[in-house]
């Protein structure tokens, strides 16, 4: 495929930004979905002062990690089908708002998410605000949610949920721990490597990774220690790799994240930084991983060296024994991993994830 488009429309700024939006949608009830911490944020607190005094409001401020299935059903049951749905949060925030965006039709969002439901054409507009630079869901195609009752994580994927509007509001970024900065950074920087990588990837979305990953080695840092300037450049960037999930895929990572992340009780980006240090060695031998290096070169990048060096300096060099994977449990966490496996230049087989699984411990 060598299309590559962004159908949301992206304002950079405060939530006086969407104000304007807001009345030219004409609608009378609105669904606010944040969290716990952010529904007591100042700037959050005055937009949602602002809404309730035109608007008939409700805000949903207790969605638990990994966006829970069974929270989201709760949600369609307690509040009618609201006219816009904002969101305003981290990843599961996000992709909490864009599951529901297709609810009040019918079916349950569990249906979805295990396919016994075909998706509505119609959904309900969507505006999200991030508060984190990475996970890029604003703009991807996808809903990642999760069944705590089952142990599955799943993801219900259209161009239908896709927002209206995104807001990259610095602000919003400020809230978060270096630490977390730090960790959902690298998840961008994953989603920059792996969309380049997949075999179904592309020149644009090639092109764009290039510029996000000499971007996280610029700023992410930086933007560690609150840097306003370099959280922005992150905040975008991280938008950016969501329409690069969107035309390529992820790699072998993100495939196995998917087994660590419920096993170990750790979050996405933990989950990846620690896979980095079995898979970088074992997709640097692949032509392209040494085409990306070539093309990082302007930018003084080796990657192979420098993805170590940055999590040192981030303070995140985790690996699986960090997160607490044990060595016997590698023989069923590869045989567990699913998806589509062959996307990553390196997969030959089973036995692949499992070099990678050892060399990460
Ligand atoms: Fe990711």
């Amino acid at each position: 495929m060598t299309h590559y488009s962004i159908q949301s429309r992206i304002l950079v700024g405060g939530f006086e930004l969407l104000h304007d939006k807001i009345a030219e949608a004409n609608v009378s009830d609105i669904l606010v979905i944040t969290s716990k911490s952010l529904v007591r944020h100042g700037a959050v607190l005055v937009f949602v002062n602002f809404l309730k005094s035109r608007y008939s409001v409700n805000v949903f401020s207790s969605l638990e990690p990994e966006a829970p299935v069974d929270q989201l059903d709760e949600i369609l049951i307690r509040f009618s089908r609201p006219g816009i749905i904002i969101g305003i949060g981290g990843g599961s925030v996000m992709d909490a708002a864009k599951a529901l965006s297709v609810g009040w039709q019918g079916n349950t969002i569990s249906e979805f998410l295990y396919r016994t439901a075909k998706l509505p054409q119609d959904n309900i507009p969507l505006m999200l605000a991030p508060s984190t630079a990475g996970t890029g869901a604003e703009l991807s195609f996808g809903a990642i949610i999760y069944d705590r009752v089952k142990n599955f994580k799943g993801g219900i994927r259209s161009a239908g949920i896709l927002p209206e509007w995104v807001l990259i509001n610095t602000e919003l970024y400020q809230t978060a721990s270096a630490r977390l900065k730090a960790e959902v950074g690298f998840d961008c920087l994953t989603h920059a490597v792996e969309t380049y990588l997949s075999k179904s990837s592309n020149a644009y979305v090639r092109q764009q990774s290039v510029a996000v990953i000499a971007t996280v080695f610029h700023h992410l840092e930086n933007a560690t220690h609150g840097s306003p300037e370099s959280i922005e450049k992150m905040a975008i960037a991280a938008s950016l790799m969501g329409v690069n999930l969107a035309y390529s895929t992820t790699c072998l990572p993100h495939r196995i994240q998917y087994i660590i992340g419920p096993l170990t009780k750790t979050s996405h980006a933990q989950g990846l930084i620690a896979l980095y240090k079995g898979w970088l060695p074992q997709v640097s031998t692949t032509t392209a991983f040494k085409q990306l290096n070539i093309d990082l070169k302007p930018f003084g990048i080796d990657l192979l060296r420098e993805v170590p060096a940055l999590k040192m300096r981030l303070d995140i060099d985790y690996s699986l024994t960090t997160l607490g994977v044990e060595k016997e449990k590698l023989d069923w966490i590869a045989g567990a991993v699913e998806g589509i496996l062959n996307a990553d230049p390196c997969f030959e087989n089973t036995e692949t994830i499992k070099n990678i699984l050892i060399n990460a411990l």
